[in-house]
This record gives C-alpha cells, sequence and structure tokens, in this order.
C-alpha cells in the first residue's frame, strides 16, 4: 500500500550544476540543481530556478548572459562551498580557474568536464524564486569525456547527482537499457496481439 505524502516533490535526483554570472564586474557562482530542459531542438532552452534572494541573478539580469557547468564528483566540495557561501559577503571569484567562451558574461570553469553559455532567454517569476531560462549558445567539453561519436559521455562526466530527499549528493549508476529501444518488443508483441 502507498502512502500519501503530500505535495511532496519526487522528481529527484537532479542534476547538480554550477551557475555563473558577472556580477559587479565580477565572476560569481552558485550551486544549481533546480534545473530544466524546455524542449529538445534548435534553439535549446534550459531553465534555471534560483531565488531572489541569491545574489548571482543580478549578474544574469544585467548581462543577459550566464554559464552553466556539470562539476565531476571531484569538485563535489567545491561545488557544496558555492552552494553554501554568498557572493554578497564573499569573494568566489577565485575558486575556480576560468575561461571564456563565446559570450563575455559567462565564466566558464576549466575543472568542469561540460560547460554550457547561455543568453538569457527569458524570467518567469515564481514568488521567491525566479525561473531564468536561457538559450544554449554554445558546449563546450573535455576531450576525455567525449565519446568516438562525439557525444557526452556520462560515465565520464560522473555528475554530481542532487536529492532534496537526503540532501546527498548522488553518484550515476550504470546504464539500464537503450532508450527507444527497451519497448520495442513489448510493442511488437502488444501490436501483433491486437492483429
Ligand atoms: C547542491 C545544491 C543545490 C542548490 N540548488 C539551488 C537551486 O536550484 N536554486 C537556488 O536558488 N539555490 C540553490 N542552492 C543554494 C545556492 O547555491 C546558495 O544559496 C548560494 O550560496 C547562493 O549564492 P549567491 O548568493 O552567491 O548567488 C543550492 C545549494 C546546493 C548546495
Amino acid at each position: 500500500m502507498k502512502r500519501n505524502l503530500g505535495p511532496v516533490n519526487a522528481l529527484y535526483p537532479s542534476l547538480t550544476t554550477i551557475v555563473g554570472a558577472v556580477v559587479n564586474g565580477k565572476p560569481n557562482f552558485l550551486a544549481v540543481a533546480h534545473v530544466g530542459i524546455m524542449n529538445h531542438g534548435q534553439p535549446q532552452f534550459l531553465s534555471f530556478g534560483i531565488n531572489k534572494k541569491h545574489h548571482t541573478p543580478k549578474g544574469i539580469i544585467e548581462h543577459g548572459e550566464f554559464s552553466v557547468c556539470i562539476p565531476g564528483e571531484n569538485l563535489v566540495v567545491e561545488t557544496d562551498y558555492v552552494g553554501l557561501v554568498s557572493g554578497k559577503n564573499t569573494d568566489k571569484s577565485q575558486l575556480f580557474e576560468l575561461f571564456q567562451g563565446e559570450l563575455a558574461h559567462a565564466p566558464l570553469i576549466k575543472g568542469c568536464p561540460v560547460c554550457m553559455e547561455c543568453r538569457l532567454s527569458r524570467v518567469v517569476d515564481f514568488g521567491t524564486h525566479d525561473v531564468f531560462i536561457g538559450e544554449l549558445v554554445a558546449t563546450h567539453a573535455d576531450e576525455g569525456v567525449l565519446r568516438a561519436d562525439g557525444g557526452i559521455d556520462l560515465a565520464r562526466v560522473r555528475p554530481l547527482l542532487f536529492d532534496m530527499s537526503s540532501m546527498k549528493y548522488w553518484s550515476l549508476g550504470a546504464e539500464v537499457a537503450p532508450c527507444w529501444g527497451a519497448g520495442k518488443e513489448l510493442k511488437q508483441r502488444l501490436r501483433a496481439g491486437a492483429e
């Protein structure tokens, strides 16, 4: 028997990212795990739910640009740190070695295996939080995390998965089955039964 937990958000784990922007002339970063994929295709839009009290949104709004880096498990301490302290009273600009991509105000972290640059598309007001929707401009990935076909190999990225329920970072498990493949045999069987 199932227990009704009330409106408990069970959409975890989510991907732990580090969102960066230039605030008052300095790069600033925060951990963001409330991330979303708005569509599939080009242009590609991504969403980030960020509390209005945080420091980083100021830079996102000022410049209309931000970065989204995917830390590997080796960066768990730094990732947690940028999620613990605020740029309002702590300078986080020296924490990472940075590089610049196509946008001038999207500070990218060299130590993260994958980094994306976004141009702010729109801001959706959710009371305590603003949801920043960014149009993806460019994605930079370490050669070492790419498969032979050029795709990003998650097993090599080793992303940090965030769970609010346990308040823990989790790691990715083994692959289970191919998408749009695992259900094919069942589809054929059910279709044959219906004929
Ligand atoms: C793992 C993790 C995930 C987080 N996810 C979010 C999030 O999705 N949205 C948010 O507003 N804050 C989130 N936070 C909290 C902010 O990262 C944190 O308050 C940060 O210090 C704000 O920094 P800033 O004021 O310099 O922007 C998260 C923190 C951690 C540790």
